[in-house]
């Protein structure tokens, strides 16, 4: 039986964070062996939050080297720029007419980046934001979306859509489905619910060890528990909450001495900093290789490039046959 399709994508905005380790990546890296996969670098989608668009390429490459680097084998997954297959924005045109205004404005991914970022004036292109990314799908007939929590939203709209159009047309698609990995969501060092960039609040997957530390040095905890030997509360912090993903193993004896207040934060940090520096230090080497290998990266582009304009103009020639554009 012909294996079930992985589509998932990330915005360039360079280089890449724990939490979309965590949302995202590890769980793409996870599934490689079981589907066919499909990445792509949404270079449109990254328009809505920045208009220069100076470093949108290095942004891209950084962010596939960080892919590469974390454990995407490029022989089993498809990667390339949204932008290089101009199938997206005809597929986007169409599928615009198959959702209201009313509701891609209920989109709550969309009232929450408006606050995070202080959105006064929402361009359109935001709205249409999900509408894009069903396209990005349904133009490789992804089965499955593996995204963080806060893509859901939006999952649920390509579904809608896809729906739409196939019972309007005749089916061309299938109904995608999100897959959340387990830890869908890091909270950020500065305790917000969200790691994320434009929060400054992140671990880069580059990170070395030391920058780690410093910065866990800093990170936010209980306030109430000042110095070692008051007894805090791990559920409100975000340095336990690291723990349970990097350090399952230690977590009922660091629950219990945050709470007893044998263990101060400190130490605590310290012990979390190394656990995330021992899951970094493979990434860090190959990155290395990588960043002094960089028309490796260049082909592993363009190949994908190639492959999936080929993908995508099959699904187009579909849809077109359906409308009767053809
Ligand atoms: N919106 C996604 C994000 O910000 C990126 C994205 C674009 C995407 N197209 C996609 C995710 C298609 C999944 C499928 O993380």
């Amino acid at each position: 039986m012909a294996k079930k399709r992985i589509l998932s994508g990330m915005r360039p905005t360079g280089k890449l964070h724990i939490g979309h380790y965590v949302g995202a990546l590890e769980n793409w890296i996870n599934l490689q062996d079981d589907y066919d996969n499909f990445h792509l670098i949404a270079d449109y989608h990254v328009l809505t939050t920045t208009l220069n668009t100076d470093d949108i390429y290095n942004n891209s490459i950084e962010m596939l080297i960080d892919w590469l680097s974390a454990g995407l084998d490029p022989q089993k997954n498809l990667m390339f720029r949204q932008s290089q297959i101009k199938d997206h924005a005809e597929l986007h045109l169409i599928l615009s007419m198959l959702i209201t205004v009313n509701r891609l404005e209920r989109n709550p991914t969309l009232k929450d980046q408006v606050r995070d970022l202080n959105i006064e004036h929402i361009i359109y292109g935001h709205l249409g934001y999900p509408v894009l990314q069903t396209a990005d799908i349904l133009l490789y007939k992804g089965d499955l979306v593996p995204v963080g929590e806060d893509q859901v939203p939006h999952v649920e709209i390509s579904r809608e859509i896809a729906r739409k159009f196939n019972n309007q047309y005749g089916v061309v698609f299938p109904e995608p489905e999100p897959k959340l990995s387990k830890f869908a969501r890091l909270p950020g060092l500065d305790g917000d619910a969200k790691m994320s960039k434009s929060l400054g609040n992140t671990i880069f997957l580059s990170d070395e060890p030391e920058i780690v530390k410093a910065k866990l040095k800093k990170a936010v905890t209980d306030p109430n528990k000042i110095r070692k030997g008051d007894s805090g509360n791990p559920d409100i912090c975000l340095i336990f909450a690291y723990h349970k993903k990097f350090n399952p193993g230690e977590i009922e004896e660091i629950n219990a001495g945050c709470r007893s207040g044998v263990l101060g934060c400190f130490d605590c940090k310290m012990n979390c900093a190394s656990k995330i520096s021992s899951l970094l230090a493979p990434i860090i080497d190959k990155r290395q290789y990588y960043e002094n290998n960089l028309p490796l990266i260049k082909d592993i582009l363009a190949d994908g490039e190639l492959k999936a304009k080929k993908i995508a103009a099959a699904t187009m020639n579909e849809v077109h046959e359906k409308m009767n554009l053809g």
